[in-house]
């Protein structure tokens, strides 16, 4: 069976999305214009020119530079439905999306202007193209406690739109247990818990993250592979982990993709997935992804599939919707198959 062609008709989840991180380049020059703000670049291609990282932080600092545009309701509206529509051509049914809401707090944004511009999209997806999601609100790592409690405040005020909490950003020196205080107070709030871990920091902050921070999901984990042990453990608890190929790739956790550890958490029967992160910046949004990481690390059709399973299973829909996406996707192996 031709791969690209079974990763382009699969049905699947995306669990790793951070919406600021899919403004794309012609995008963020149009809010530019339209909302009177500064850029340093003049062009698509400039945009593009300044694409090129060395680690997470030199992308943390064209990205937040990059969500500046993102000022009025629609800005946030518009951004959320150009990824929807993407992802609707390439078999998406189900979105876990993250974003960061301190970011534009810092800069005068509200709460709720971000929040409104992305759930009103979300809610247009879910009627005009049947696609479900859930929102996961993160805080930011490099902002001292008090920032993620303000944040978590605000999204007190709005659980009916806000499904979890996550921490991202600047991962060196920013163990997770610096914010077990504000995770014990969102898991009270109701607020499922999730966590970026290990994409540059060790595999001890993978184990704080499930320790302290009681996360229910990994964010990338790749240097969980460091100790294993601590593999041994996600894969007795089946804990899932969001990975993003090209992310790695374009950050310089891998210097190559042949040497993505997704085959690797297969085999030893993770409960791995395959997301795209921030797919303006990285160059690929989630068939991208499955596609290049299968091609570079040579996975069969079988486990391209697996792992489309995967991304329903490692959801927060219920069994019975993760059983749908299930029988989708064999529906699916069926008819290419005939
Ligand atoms: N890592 C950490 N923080 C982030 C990322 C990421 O890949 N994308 C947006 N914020
Ligand atoms: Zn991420």
């Amino acid at each position: 069976m031709n791969l690209d062609r079974l990763i382009d008709a699969l049905p699947k989840a995306e669990l790793h999305l951070h919406i600021e991180g899919t403004l794309e380049p012609a995008m963020m020059l149009e809010l530019a214009k339209r909302n009177n703000v500064d850029l340093p670049y003049a062009s698509v291609a400039e945009v593009q020119a300044a694409y090129e990282f060395n680690n997470l932080q030199d992308f943390l600092d064209i990205y937040y530079q990059g969500m500046s545009v993102l000022i009025e309701v629609r800005d946030f509206y518009d951004l959320t439905c150009a990824y929807l529509a993407k992802v609707h051509g390439d078999g998406v049914r189900h979105v876990e999306i993250f974003f960061d809401p301190q970011a534009h707090m810092e800069r005068g944004i509200s709460f709720e202007t971000a929040l409104e511009g992305i759930t009103t999209a979300l809610q247009a997806a879910h009627k005009e193209m049947n696609i479900s999601s859930k929102l996961i609100m993160c805080f930011l790592r490099h902002l001292p406690e008090e920032a993620a409690f303000e944040a978590l405040e605000c999204a007190c005020k709005h659980k009916e739109h806000i499904f979890g909490v996550g921490l991202d950003s600047s991962e060196a020196g920013r163990p997770p247990e610096l914010f077990s205080r504000v995770f014990a107070e969102a898991r009270a709030q109701g607020f499922v818990p999730v966590a970026h871990a290990g994409e540059e920091g060790p595999a001890a902050y993978v184990e704080t993250a499930l320790d302290d921070l009681q996360v229910q999901r990994v964010d990338h984990g790749n240097r969980a592979f460091e100790d294993p042990a601590l593999i041994a453990r996600m894969v007795r608890d089946q804990t899932p982990l969001t990975m993003c190929p090209l992310s790695n790739l374009r950050l310089r956790g891998i210097e190559r993709l042949d040497q993505h550890p997704v085959k690797k958490a297969l085999k030893v029967g993770l409960l791995a997935t395959v997301n795209s992160d921030d797919p303006s910046y990285f160059g690929g949004y989630v068939n991208d992804n499955y596609k290049q990481v299968a091609k570079a690390v040579g996975l069969d059709a079988g486990e391209v599939v697996q792992l489309a399973k995967n991304s329903f299973a490692a959801s927060f829909i219920s069994n019975a919707d993760k059983q749908k996406g299930v029988d989708a996707i064999d529906e699916c192996v069926n008819r290419l198959q005939n």
